[in-house]
């Protein structure tokens, strides 16, 4: 099954927007397979918005992204990726549909609450880098058959 890896960025943590976050996630039937709360380091930040290092804004991502504790979590479940990204919203808040998570709780892009996989190639990688394979686990559901015909 499909897994990604969703974060929520020190905004959410202050803001006490995390039992939310979890529980869209839970209640639309993804599995939560590993979850942890920790500071984040530059030496993660890099190499997790590699493609972003060269951009005008990176520092003050950097700096919001390590002004407080994260919690960085694996979901798990048919397209996973896709639709987590779909409950998330746009990147901008202000062009975020009601109804998702950034389009409910935040205005400006660079306090844009939660952090989604773009792709199951990124996905993979995100989970490798933010958790030792050991903390990432297989366990079955018993939700299961009745999520999936
Ligand atoms: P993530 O799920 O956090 O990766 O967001 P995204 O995939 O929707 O967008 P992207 O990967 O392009 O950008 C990563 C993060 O950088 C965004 O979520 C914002 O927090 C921040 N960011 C992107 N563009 C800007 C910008 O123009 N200004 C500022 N201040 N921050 C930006
Ligand atoms: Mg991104």
């Amino acid at each position: 099954m499909e897994r990604t890896y969703i974060m929520i960025k020190p905004d959410g943590v202050q803001r006490g927007i995390v039992g939310n976050i979890i529980s869209r996630f839970e209640t639309k039937g993804y599995k939560l397979v590993a979850m942890k709360t920790r500071m984040a380091t530059k030496e993660l930040l890099e190499k997790h918005y590699a493609d972003l290092t060269s951009k005008p804004f990176f520092p003050k991502l950097r700096d919001y992204m390590l002004s407080g504790p994260v919690v960085s979590m694996v979901w798990e479940g048919k397209e996973a990726v896709s639709t987590g990204r779909k409950m998330l919203g746009a990147t901008n808040p202000l062009e975020s549909a009601p109804g998702t998570i950034r389009g409910d709780f935040c205005i400006e892009v660079g306090r844009n609450i939660c952090h989604g996989s773009d792709s199951v190639e990124n996905a993979n990688k995100e989970i490798a880098l933010w958790f030792d394979e050991s903390e990432v686990l297989d366990w079955e559901s018993h939700s299961q058959s009745w999520l999936y015909e």
